[in-house]
């Protein structure tokens, strides 16, 4: 018995030395509920929002756990009491990232603050902090993106659509190596799309569309070999479709329409064989459907109507049998129709002004 106190005496030791320096309580957290309170203090709805939650008790005063912002609404800690996420998401918080203490949080990889009133630019200090996600959807955002989030390396998620951001699309966002989804949609993006894109390669979707984007669309688009989701549409983009984007295997959805785009459908994109939804209407596209067409097997929607399209529609088009809505109308096809309705899932079929 006395052998076994002598050797848990230790024990006891280092247990308590542990607790008593547990971090959660610690200087940092305190730093960090100062930081975040200091940001309050510059929104203009720090009276109203959920952030009346965000107070430092008086009674129990700072240096106690009072003053730990981990029981905060919205605000989300490690083990160590260090903030690692801010979720304040349709929660009418009002104001701007520029007094956002981005240098006092070494932890903090959630960052979701869509559906506010945040305006102003967003500040290149933001690169300073550790993010795995970003969401600064639907707010008022404005100013460029800057360049400096491409520092931000560990990014997975970056959704920054719905804001009234303007310039064009920094070509550092290439160095985002372990993003899967990139939301810009519904900005005011002008300028070319960057070819350094093609680098993230494990991006699963990309939403740059409802911008004023010119130029072509980057070949290195094709190096995108995870991309499920491609929606580039309503934008003024020119040039051709490029052939690479038959290279994109694994699509699901691909969303050229409402651009300024010419010349042929490249037949690689009869590769495609995952794709359900083909949407290039609403272009200056010419020539003939591509044969390859008929290997789309699992397609539902095809919209091809708006264009200078010409030629047979190709008989393939008969293995189509999941096609649910095809739009043709106002293009030169010439001949005559090939059996679509073979699948029984024809819904709509418009073919007019030919
Ligand atoms: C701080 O004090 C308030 C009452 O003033 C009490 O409700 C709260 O539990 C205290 N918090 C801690 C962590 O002691
Ligand atoms: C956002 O908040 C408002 C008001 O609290 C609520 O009515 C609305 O349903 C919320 N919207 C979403 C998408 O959560
Ligand atoms: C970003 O926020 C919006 C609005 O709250 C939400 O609809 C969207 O799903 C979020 N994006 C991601 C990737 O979670
Ligand atoms: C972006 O918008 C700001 C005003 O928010 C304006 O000063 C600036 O000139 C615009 N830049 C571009 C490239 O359109
Ligand atoms: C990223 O892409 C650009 C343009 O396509 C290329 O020049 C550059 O070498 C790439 N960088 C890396 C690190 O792969
Ligand atoms: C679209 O791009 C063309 C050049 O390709 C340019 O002349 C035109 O002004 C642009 N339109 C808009 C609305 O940006
Ligand atoms: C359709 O795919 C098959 C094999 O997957 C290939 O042999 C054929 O050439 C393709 N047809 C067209 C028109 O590309
Ligand atoms: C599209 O067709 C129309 C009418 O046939 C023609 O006037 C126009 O030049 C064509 N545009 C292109 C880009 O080929
Ligand atoms: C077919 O067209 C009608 C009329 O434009 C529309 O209401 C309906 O939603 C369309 N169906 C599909 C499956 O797109």
């Amino acid at each position: 018995m006395g052998l076994l106190q002598k050797l848990l005496r230790p024990v006891f030791w280092v247990l308590f030395v542990a607790l008593w320096s547990t971090p959660y309580t610690g200087s940092a957290s305190v730093e960090e509920a100062n930081a975040l309170l200091k940001w309050k203090q510059t929104l203009q709805s720090a009276d109203t929002s959920v952030l009346t939650t965000w107070i430092l008790d008086p009674k129990n005063g700072s240096g106690s756990s009072a003053s730990c912002p981990c029981n905060w609404l919205g605000v989300s800690c490690n083990a160590e009491g260090r903030v690692t996420r801010l979720n304040l998401m349709n929660s009418s918080v009002k104001g701007t990232l520029e007094t956002f203490p981005c240098s006092s949080f070494a932890n903090l990889a959630y960052v979701d603050l869509s559906m506010n009133e945040l305006s102003g630019p967003i500040p290149s200090q933001i690169s300073s902090l550790p993010l795995v996600y970003l969401n600064l959807s639907t707010n008022e955002l404005s100013g460029n993106i800057p360049p400096e989030i491409g520092l931000l390396t560990k990014l997975e998620t970056l959704h920054l659509p719905q804001n009234h951001l303007n310039g064009s699309i920094p070509q550092e966002i290439g160095q985002l190596k372990s993003l899967s989804e990139l939301a810009l949609y519904t900005n005011h993006l002008s300028g070319p799309i960057p070819s350094s894109l093609g680098n993230l390669s494990n991006l699963v979707s990309l939403y740059l569309y409802d911008n004023q984007l010119s130029g072509s669309i980057p070949n290195t688009i094709g190096n995108l070999k995870a991309l499920v989701s491609l929606s580039l549409h309503t934008n003024n983009l020119s040039g051709s479709i490029p052939q690479t984007l038959g290279d994109l295997t694994s699509l699901a959805h691909l969303h050229l329409y409402m651009s300024q785009l010419s010349g042929s459908i490249p037949n690689e994109l009869g590769n495609l064989k995952f794709l359900v939804d083909l949407k290039l209407s609403d272009n200056q596209l010419s020539g003939s459907i591509p044969a390859s067409f008929g290997n789309l097997s699992e397609l539902t929607h095809l919209f091809l109507r708006v264009n200078n399209l010409s030629g047979l529609i190709p008989k393939e088009f008969h293995n189509l049998k999941n096609l649910i809505v095809l739009e043709m109308e106002r293009n030169q096809f010439s001949g005559d129709l090939p059996d679509i309705c073979q699948g029984g899932k024809l819904q709509n079929f418009t073919v007019s002004t030919n």
